[in-house]
């Protein structure tokens, strides 16, 4: 009986131990509750966050997911691709901060031209800081999909 009761404790602890720190250490945001519903049920949670990669990486193995019968919605789909391309992208890819970020950074890691950078700084002196990618497409001068396709690279510090 004892016996018994030392295995099951051997068991079980670690699990909790390891398990639940992890669902807190999952940084905040849109997306994060659906992660932990959506990739629970066949491997622990830490596997699910173990790569870094861009979004068509994420999307490839999100896909690889469903093939072993992960289920989800559209909705739900879409939302967790976008939290772990945010949360957990390719390493060397910098960030931009487009409230800080001098204009040969913003060309650089946006792709943007000269005055196309111009003009953001310009926008961003006038109004003040950006807090969303919907403020950042009001800037003139600048095709709102160049900051969707780069969304995973922008950040609003
Ligand atoms: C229906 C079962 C199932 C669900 C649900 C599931 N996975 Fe997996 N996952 C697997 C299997 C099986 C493997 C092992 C694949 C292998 O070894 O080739 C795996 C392995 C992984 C790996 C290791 C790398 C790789 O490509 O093999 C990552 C990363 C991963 N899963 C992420 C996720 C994420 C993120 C979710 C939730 C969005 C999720 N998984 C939900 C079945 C699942």
């Amino acid at each position: 009986m004892r016996h018994t009761i030392r295995f099951h404790l051997r068991a079980v602890v670690p699990a909790v131990f390891f398990t639940l720190p992890l669902l807190a250490q999952l940084p905040e945001g849109a997306g994060r509750a659906e992660l932990e519903q959506m990739c629970k049920g066949c491997h622990e949670l830490a596997r699910s966050i173990s790569l870094r990669q861009d979004r068509a990486g994420w999307d490839k193995t999100l896909t690889k997911m469903s093939a072993f019968g992960m289920k989800a919605t559209d909705r739900d789909y879409a939302l967790v691709l976008d939290y772990l391309a945010k949360n957990y992208p390719a390493e060397e890819l910098a960030r931009i901060n487009v409230n800080k970020a001098p204009a040969i950074e913003l060309e650089s890691g946006l792709g943007l031209r000269r005055s196309q950078a111009a003009a953001l700084i310009a926008y961003r002196t006038k109004n003040g800081d950006f807090k969303s990618l919907d403020d950042l497409k009001k800037v003139p001068q600048i095709d709102p999909e160049k900051f969707e396709a780069k969304k995973d690279r922008i950040t609003f510090e």
